[in-house]
């Protein structure tokens, strides 16, 4: 697509040339509080008085208030917060650890389903992705058709009972 965004407010986009858009893609990615929201701009000012990017290897009171909240917020049975970087990352997450839960390697998804580009969640996600990576493996990865519980028994290998 030949845009290239200059200004941002919003829900408006200008691009380089100074046409303004209006972006109808704010549910993707992070803008779903629009483009350089004074809120979040002010509160992450605020925070990098006090704080750079930290170290994953150890806690951090701010990271633990927040899952705090999110624990809070998930309710019963959530009892553990992992933070991710992209929603591929939270699904490769997800997908090692029902591995390392279950010690079982076969993941069930829904046919045509966009899990992301990165290594398992693309290997779950759409023929035309993981194909196109050879990351297909219909030994492990198998999908369903959307909404059918009976195909999903049947490859989780029980019955409805
Ligand atoms: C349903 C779903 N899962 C996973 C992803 C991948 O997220 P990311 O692009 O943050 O890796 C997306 C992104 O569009 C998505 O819509």
């Amino acid at each position: 697509m030949p845009l290239v965004i200059g200004r941002r407010e919003g829900y408006v986009l200008t691009d380089v040339d100074g046409h303004e858009l209006i972006d109808v893609h704010l549910n993707g990615g992070t803008y779903n509080l629009g483009h350089r929201n004074p809120d979040l701009i002010a509160a992450l000012t605020e925070a990098l008085k006090y704080f750079d990017i930290g170290n994953h290897h150890f806690p951090s009171p701010s990271r633990t208030a927040l899952a705090m909240k999110l624990l809070k917020l998930s309710g019963k049975p959530f009892e553990r917060v992992a933070y991710a970087t992209s929603g591929s990352e939270a699904i490769d997450l997800a997908i090692k650890s029902a591995r390392y839960a279950t010690k079982r390697r076969r993941i069930i998804s829904i046919r045509k389903a966009y899990h992301g580009h990165t290594g398992l969640a693309v290997a779950t996600g759409d023929e035309r992705f993981s194909q196109l990576f050879l990351a297909d493996r219909p030994e492990e990865f198998v999908q369903v058709p959307f909404n059918d519980l009976d195909a999903e028994i049947s490859q989780k290998g029980c019955t409805s009972d």
